[in-house]
C-alpha cells in the first residue's frame, strides 16, 4: 500500500488514532478527554477537554525552542516601497504588546474583535494578539463596502475593531477609516473602540473617546501572556458568501485547527520549519487565515506578506522577484493571478531575470484551474503544480496531491485525490452514490476532520439547513463534480448561487438583493458568466417597474454603482442590462442556468413553448449587445 492510501485509509477507519498522532505536533496545556466526541452527532467536536493557546504554538514555543532569531514574517510591499523582516522574537514582542492593548481596551476571552486591515504585518499581528488572549477575531476583506462591514459588525458584535487608515491598491490609496466610520454608523451594534493604525499615505481623523491610535497604544502597552483556552473554543469567525445577502459566519475552533494546520504544512505542502512559504492571498480570505497567518507560523516556518498585485506592481515579474529575493520554497495563489501574469507576459520572459532555484512547488486554489493555465505554469516554472480544492468552511484542502505523502501524476482539471480525513462522495438527488465518472453533488460523509467548522456563529439552525439537511449524515459542499476510475476528483462548479470572481467567493443572491432594492426595478437575476481573466464575472438582468420611462443606460449605471456601494469593489459588478422579461419555469423559478449557458455559448435545453422561445430570444439579443457569448 502506498503512503497516501495507508494514511487515507487510517484517517477514515481509525480517525482517533490518526488525529491523536497528528496532535503530538502541538503543545497542549491539558490533554484531551477524547479525540473525537461524536455523542451529539451530527455535531462533532475534536479534542474536547484539551486546553492550549494557538498563539503560544505559533510564536512563543518557537522562541523557546531556538528560533528566536529566525525570520517569522517577511513583509514585502512594492506599493509602499517597504521591505521588513520580523524574527520570531520580534513578532512575540509586537504581538504580546498588541494583546496588552486589547486587554486595556476591555477585551477578554470569548469577546469578538473585528479586523479590517490591508496586507500589512499588523493584520497578522492583530489575529495573533486576539488568539493570545482568547478573543475571537473576525477579519473582513478590505474590498468590501461599509454596508457589508456593518452586517458583520451586527452579527459578530465586536468589542473592538482593529483597522488601518488606508489600503494601497496599486497606485491608488483606499481610505479605510471613512468606510469603517460609515459602517459603525450603519450598524446597530456599536463597538466600544476602534484601534487605528495610521499609515502615512492617508492619515485618518479620529473620534475622541472611541478611536485609539495603534502605534502609541502599542508603545505604551505592557505585554500580555497567553491565555489557556479549550480546544473547542472558537479561534475565529470568518464570514463567507452564501445564497443570500446575509453572509455565513464560519467558526473555527482552536485545537482541531492547530492540529490540521500542522498536518497540512508537513504532509500536503511538504514545508519544513525554517523554510519560506508564501500564500499570495489576503488575510480577509480563508487562504490568508490558514496559510498566511496560522499554518506557516505554527510550523516554525517563515510566512510572507505581500502587499501588491501579480501585475502592475510594477510588472508581471513581481511574483518571481519576491520568490527569488526571499527564497520562497512554495507559492500558493489562485489561477486567476497566473492568468493575469500570462496575459501581460505570455512567454514569461520576466522570470528569466530571477534565480528561481529555491522554488519547489506551486499550489493553486480558490477556483477551478483550467488546464491551459496549469500547462502554462508547469512549462514556465518547471516545478510540480498542485491544484487543490477547498472552502472557507473546511479551512484546508478537501482534495489535493499531498506532496509530503506521495506525489501522484497530475491530471489536468483535477485537484487529485481526497485528502486524508475527508470521505468524499458523489451523490444523486436522492442521496445515492452516482457511478464512477458521473456528475453528482459532492458531499463529505460526517464527521468532517479537525480544523473544519463545528458550526456557524450563533446560527445552529442555518448550519443545519445549509449543510446537513439535504444529505443526512453528510456535509453538503455546494460543489458538483465527479470521480474517475483512478480516484481523482473533478470539481466542475457550484450547485448554488455562489460564483467565483478572481478567486473571490461572491453571492449572486446578495447582488440580486441590492439590485431589487432600486426603485425602478421590478425583478432581477444575476448570473456568473465565464471570464477569461477572472474565471467568472457577474452579469445582471433587470426588469423595470411598469411605467418607468427613465433612460435605461442611466439605470444600468445606477445598478452598477449601487452594487459597488453596497457590496464593494470586490464584487466586480460591471455588466448589467435591462430586459422585458426573465425566463422562468412553470413554478416561477428564474432559469439562471439556461441564461448562463447562453452567455457562455454552451449547450442548454431547448425551450418548450413559443413563449419561452420568445423570451430566450430576447435574452440572446441582450447578451449579444453585451458581447456574449464570447469564446473563452
Ligand atoms: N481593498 C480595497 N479594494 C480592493 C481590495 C482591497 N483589499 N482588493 C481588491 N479591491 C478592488 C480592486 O482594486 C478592484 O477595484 P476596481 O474595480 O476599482 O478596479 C476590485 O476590488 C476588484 O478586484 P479584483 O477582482 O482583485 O481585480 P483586479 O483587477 O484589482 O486584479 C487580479 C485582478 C487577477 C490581479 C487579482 O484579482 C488577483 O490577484 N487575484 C488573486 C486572487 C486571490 O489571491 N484570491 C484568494 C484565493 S487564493
Ligand atoms: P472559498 O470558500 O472562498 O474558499 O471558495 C470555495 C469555493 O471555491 C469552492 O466551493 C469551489 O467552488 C471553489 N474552489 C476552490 N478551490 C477550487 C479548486 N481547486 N477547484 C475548483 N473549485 C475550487
Amino acid at each position: 500500500m502506498g503512503q497516501y492510501l495507508e494514511q487515507y485509509t487510517q484517517s477514515l477507519h481509525n480517525p482517533d488514532e490518526f488525529w491523536a498522532t497528528a496532535a503530538k505536533t502541538i503543545d497542549w496545556n491539558k490533554p484531551w478527554d477524547k479525540v473525537l466526541d461524536a455523542s451529539k452527532a451530527p455535531n462533532y467536536h475534536w479534542f474536547p477537554g484539551a486546553q492550549l493557546n494557538t498563539c503560544y504554538n505559533a510564536i512563543d514555543r518557537h522562541v523557546a525552542n531556538g528560533r528566536a532569531n529566525q525570520a517569522a514574517l517577511i513583509y514585502d510591499s512594492p506599493v509602499s516601497n517597504t521591505k521588513k523582516t520580523y524574527s520570531y522574537q520580534e513578532l512575540l514582542d509586537e504581538v504580546s504588546r498588541l494583546a496588552g492593548v486589547l486587554l486595556e481596551l476591555g477585551v477578554s476571552k470569548g469577546d469578538r474583535v473585528l479586523i479590517y486591515m490591508p496586507m500589512i504585518p499588523e493584520g497578522v499581528m492583530a489575529m495573533l494578539a486576539c488568539a493570545r488572549i482568547g478573543a475571537i477575531h473576525s477579519v473582513v476583506f478590505g474590498g468590501f463596502a461599509a454596508n457589508e462591514l456593518a452586517t458583520r459588525i451586527d452579527d459578530a458584535k465586536p468589542k473592538v475593531i482593529m483597522s488601518a487608515s488606508c489600503g494601497l491598491e496599486g497606485s491608488r490609496v483606499i481610505k479605510y477609516k471613512p468606510l469603517l466610520d460609515n459602517a459603525i454608523e450603519l450598524s446597530t451594534h456599536k463597538p466600544a473602540h476602534s484601534l487605528v493604525l495610521q499609515r502615512p499615505q492617508a492619515v485618518a481623523s479620529m473620534q475622541e473617546g472611541r478611536d485609539v491610535d495603534w502605534s502609541s497604544a502599542v508603545e505604551k502597552a505592557s505585554p500580555a501572556d497567553c491565555v489557556s483556552v479549550a480546544a473547542t473554543d472558537p479561534l475565529y469567525i470568518l464570514y463567507t458568501s452564501g445564497t443570500t445577502g446575509q453572509p455565513k459566519g464560519v467558526v473555527r475552533d482552536n485545537g482541531g485547527h492547530a492540529v490540521a494546520m500542522m498536518w497540512t504544512m508537513k504532509y500536503l505542502y511538504n514545508i519544513q520549519p525554517g523554510e519560506v512559504f508564501w500564500a499570495a492571498s489576503d488575510i480577509g480570505w480563508v487562504v490568508g487565515h490558514s496559510y498566511i497567518c496560522y499554518g506557516p507560523l505554527l510550523n516554525g516556518s517563515t510566512t510572507l506578506i505581500y502587499e501588491g498585485k501579480p501585475v502592475g506592481t510594477p510588472d508581471p515579474g513581481a511574483f518571481w522577484r519576491v520568490i527569488s529575493e526571499h527564497k520562497v520554497a512554495s507559492l500558493f495563489t489562485a489561477p486567476t493571478a497566473l492568468r493575469a501574469i500570462r496575459k501581460e507576459d505570455p512567454n514569461c520572459d520576466y522570470i528569466k531575470k530571477y534565480d528561481m532555484s529555491c522554488m519547489r512547488a506551486l499550489f493553486l486554489a480558490g477556483e477551478r484551474c483550467d488546464p491551459d493555465t496549469l500547462f502554462w505554469a508547469q512549462d514556465k516554472l518547471q516545478v510540480p503544480v498542485v491544484d487543490h480544492w477547498w472552502q472557507t468552511e473546511t479551512g484546508w484542502a478537501i482534495a489535493a496531491n499531498c506532496l509530503g505523502l506521495e506525489q501522484f501524476p497530475v491530471k489536468a482539471g483535477s485537484p487529485t485525490k481526497p485528502t486524508p480525513g475527508y470521505d468524499v462522495q458523489f451523490l444523486d438527488e436522492a442521496g445515492q452514490p452516482v457511478a464512477t465518472g458521473e456528475m453528482g453533488a459532492i458531499a463529505i460523509k460526517l464527521p468532517l476532520p479537525p480544523g473544519t467548522f463545528p458550526s456557524l456563529w450563533q446560527n445552529e439552525e442555518r448550519f443545519f439547513s445549509s449543510y446537513l439537511e439535504t444529505f443526512p449524515g453528510y456535509y453538503e459542499t455546494g460543489d458538483a463534480g465527479y470521480q474517475d476510475e483512478d480516484g481523482y476528483v473533478y470539481i466542475m462548479g457550484r450547485t448554488d448561487d455562489v460564483i467565483n470572481v478572481a478567486g473571490h467567493r461572491l453571492s449572486t443572491g446578495a447582488m440580486e438583493e441590492v439590485i431589487a432594492a432600486h426603485p425602478d426595478v421590478a425583478e432581477c437575476a444575476v448570473i456568473g458568466v465565464a471570464d477569461k481573466l477572472k474565471g467568472q464575472a457577474p452579469m445582471g438582468f433587470a426588469v423595470l417597474q411598469s411605467g418607468t420611462n427613465r433612460d435605461t443606460e442611466v439605470i444600468v449605471n445606477e445598478l452598477i454603482a449601487l452594487v459597488r456601494e453596497k457590496i464593494g469593489p470586490v464584487a466586480a459588478f460591471k455588466m448589467a442590462t435591462i430586459v422585458n422579461r426573465l425566463p422562468k419555469t412553470r413554478s416561477g423559478k428564474i432559469l439562471r442556468g439556461t441564461m448562463r449557458s447562453m452567455a457562455d455559448g454552451t449547450e442548454h435545453k431547448v425551450p418548450a413553448t413559443i413563449d419561452d422561445i420568445t423570451i430566450l430570444g430576447e435574452i440572446a439579443d441582450d447578451l449579444k449587445a453585451l458581447g456574449y457569448p464570447k469564446s473563452v
